[in-house]
This record gives structure tokens, sequence and C-alpha cells, in this order.
């Protein structure tokens, strides 16, 4: 089979034979040619379109690696994983937990486990369609196989090296601009620091945008594990209170009891950073009469306070030499001027917006506790214009905050961004590529926090 051709035409997915799966065919009884009346003609349709999805992998960490990807047909799935890109000697990973696998007709999601540290590995993704009626009356089909991918877990030994893309906002000629540079880049992660969404509705449309993006390179994902962060718009929409059936939750070996809802919070080390995954929520008090009391960001706010104190204790974390957190909303603003009044917000009553264009709240709660841990960046977005905030002896961290999606003319100050981020030297180094223009924007350094 020509795999290069086939990914050519189907944007990275790969269509099996239909004779992929003889032992099941042979242990069932069943066969395309051998299946019921009623089932024929169905099983050959259905094998034209069972057609995987590039994978995306997702909520990295020093042991665990997941693999969503989607199909088209009802179909279970597994993934084959090794240390060599032969995969001799494979494990397999099915999707789903125990008692029974994941059976879905868009999206299969597998987490792989015990992996060791700072390890590559690779792995191709499978999906088997399954001709179902009702439980008593279900058929193998054909099985489709994946390209080969590879990844390589985070830890202390790790390549030091992120790239961070945010608001993209499903503005596809941005969206393609950013993963092509980041791409070309070649990070250890990419942390996708929210709005990725507008209102998400309908299935489809979280499908599109975290799992089969309309862009040349729907697989930029599929070697290059991503970090996901909310934004105040990934909590709108009806489907957007399913997200994690787009975007594989935390692991809740990462936490403690105490913290089991906090499914989105990671704090986790790539080399000698320490990158903190922080939920600013909603951009609205709980109480805004447009939440018509849907929304629950305000307690959330606060357990995610005693959560980021715990995490200096850890001494994987405590012992890095640079501290990195990512939020969505910023946690700092340099210029009442330009935001003076206030309606409600929660803005600290600057703004006459009745949205947050910074997090006061979450400011106030995890400020300190960043300044007093040796944070020495945080990385925020939302509003859509790339700035730098240096420290101040008051705020000893720096805030970056990126671009926003729309492609407007050179010289206009609203442009996308790509942040990376990068250890050489014994420094910390921040390029800010303005992906408008393919220029570099901004650099910054930061020494090491004392250990
Ligand atoms: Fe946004
Ligand atoms: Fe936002």
């Amino acid at each position: 089979m020509n795999l290069k051709r086939r990914s050519f035409l189907s944007g990275g997915a790969v269509l099996a034979a239909s004779t992929a799966m003889p032992v099941i065919a042979k242990k069932s009884g069943r066969s395309f040619v051998e299946l019921p009346p009623e089932n024929g003609g169905r099983a050959e349709e259905a094998a034209k379109k069972l057609i995987l999805g590039a994978p995306c992998l997702q909520a990295p960490s020093d042991t665990t690696m997941g693999v969503a990807w989607t199909v088209n047909v009802l179909a279970n799935g597994w993934v084959e994983y090794a240390e060599n890109p032969e995969l001799k000697d494979a494990k397999v990973a099915m999707c789903g937990s125990y008692g029974v696998t994941g059976f879905d007709d868009r999206i299969l999601q597998v987490r792989l486990t015990d992996l060791k540290p700072a390890t590559k590995y690779w792995y191709r993704v499978h999906a088997r369609h399954i001709d179902y009626v009702h439980n008593y009356k279900r058929y193998p089909l054909d099985a489709a196989v994946g390209e080969i991918h590879s990844f390589t877990t985070f830890g202390p030994g790790a390549d030091a090296h992120f790239c961070v893309m945010n608001d993209t906002h499903a503005k596809w000629e941005s969206f393609a601009r950013i993963t092509e540079k980041i791409t070309s880049l070649h990070p250890s992660a990419i942390l996708w620091n929210g709005d990725a969404q507008n209102q998400t509705e309908d299935r489809e449309t979280g499908v599109e945008i975290f799992l089969a993006p309309p862009i040349p390179r729907p697989g930029y994902a599929a070697d290059t594990p991503v970090l996901w962060v909310n934004g105040n718009h990934d909590f709108r929409g009806f489907w957007a209170r399913k997200m994690e059936s787009f975007v594989m939750t935390r692991l809740p070996s990462e936490r403690d009891s105490r913290d089991w809802a906090l499914t989105r919070n990671f704090a986790v080390r790539l080399g000698d950073i320490a990158m903190i995954g922080l939920d600013t929520g909603e951009d609205k008090p709980d109480a805004h009469p447009q939440f018509v009391g849907l929304v629950r960001c305000e307690p959330y706010r606060v357990a995610q306070t005693a959560w980021l104190e715990d995490q200096f204790k850890r001494p994987e974390i405590a012992n890095a030499r640079f501290v990195v957190a990512f939020c969505h909303i910023p946690l700092f603003d340099p210029d009442p001027a330009a935001h003076p009044g206030g309606l409600i917000d929660n803005g600290g009553g600057r703004y006459r917006t009745a949205f947050s264009a910074w997090e006061k709240s979450c400011a106030d709660m995890w400020g300190p506790v960043l300044a007093r841990n040796g944070c020495q960046l945080v990385i925020a977005a939302h509003q859509h214009c790339y700035r730098f905030d240096p420290a101040t002896p008051e705020r000893p961290w720096a805030q970056i905050i990126g671009g926003g999606p729309k492609l407007t003319q050179p010289g206009m100050p609203s442009y996308p961004t790509v942040i990376e981020g990068y250890v050489a030297d014994g420094l910390l180094n921040i390029t800010v590529h303005n992906i408008r223009d393919n220029t570099v924007q901004a650099t910054h350094t930061f020494t090491p926090r004392s250990v």
C-alpha cells in the first residue's frame, strides 16, 4: 500500500485494506460475504468509510500519554506502542477502560500509562468497524491502521522546548499558519492556551476544532503532545460541557483526592522548566444574568489556589530552575487609563466592558503563590494582542500575552503569535513569533530561580 499517497488523499489518514482482520473473521465465523442477508451491502459500504483521522497526542506527563483520533463509523480501537520505530515487541492499549472498550462513531481515545520518563516511543493507531444492530446482533467488520508516529514523554530529562498558541477561535487560515510555524520549530510540547472555540453547540464543531481541523497539516499534534488550558470561550455551548470527549482530562493519579475535580490543572516538568496550567474560567462573575446559573467558576478558582500551593511541595516542581505558569485570562494589566470606570466584571472595577480583560480574583489568589515560589513568567492570552509586562519588585513574575486570530494589515497591533520557550546556556529564552508577518516580534530572557 502506498502510504504517502493514501495519506495525501485522506488528509493524514489511512484507509486499510478490507482483509485486515482475518483472525477475527475466523473466530467469529463471519466475513463480509458471510454476513446475514440483512447486513449485506452495509459491510462493503462501511469498509469504504472506515477512515482514521491523524492522531492527536493529549495530556502528556512523564509516565503517561493520551492519544485521540477520529473515525467515520462505529468502531473500537487500540494503540500499538514500543521503544523502537519497527514496533517490535509492541504493547497494545485498548480504547476505553476495563469492562467494555470504547465504541464510538467519531472519536476514539487511548491512555498510555506506565511509560518511562523522557523516553521516545513510536506508536500507531488502529480501529475496527463493528456493524451494530443491537447487543446480540453485532459483527466485526473491517479494520484500519494508521501511520507510525512518535513522541517523547515528559520529565526532568526531556528537552525543555515548548510552543504556545492561543485564541485560535477556529479561524483556519491563522490556525494553518500557526501550526506550520510550530511544526517548523520542532518543540517537545504545544501549549494551547485557550479560546480554541467560539461556542460549540454540536459535536462536529468540537471534532473539527480539536481533532480534524480543515488545514493542510491536520496531524500537527501526531508527534508533538498538546497541553490544554481552558479559555472563557471553551465553556460556551452545549458540547463545550463535554470537553473531555475532545480533549482528554488529566489523570486522577496526578492529584490528591481533595482536588479530584481539577481535571484540567497540571504541573509537569519538561526538562528544566516546570510548566503549570491554571484555568481562569469564564470572563464574568458567576451571577451574571447571561449565565442563567449555568456557570460555577468562582469556587473553581479558589480550589485551584490550594492545588497550586501544593504543587511547589513536589520535589520535581520545587527543584525546577524555571517555573512558567499558563492561564488564559491575564493576571495583570498595566494600563488602568485605557480601561477606566468599570461595570460588573472581575477586573477590579476598572473596565467599561462587561467582561474581564484581566482576572483580578485569580491575580489576588494565585499571584502571591507564584511570587513566593519563584515563578519567573506567566503566559496568558485573551486580549488578542501581544504584550510583555516586565517583572517588578512587587510582582516578581513577568507576563506575556499572546496575540489573537486576526490576520490584519501589517502595522496593526493585532496578529497571531507563537510563543516559543526553550532553555539554552542556562537561561530560559522566549521568542515571540509574529505569524502574520512571519517575523520575530520580540525576545525575552529569564535567569534561573534559586532552588
Ligand atoms: Fe479569545
Ligand atoms: Fe478569551
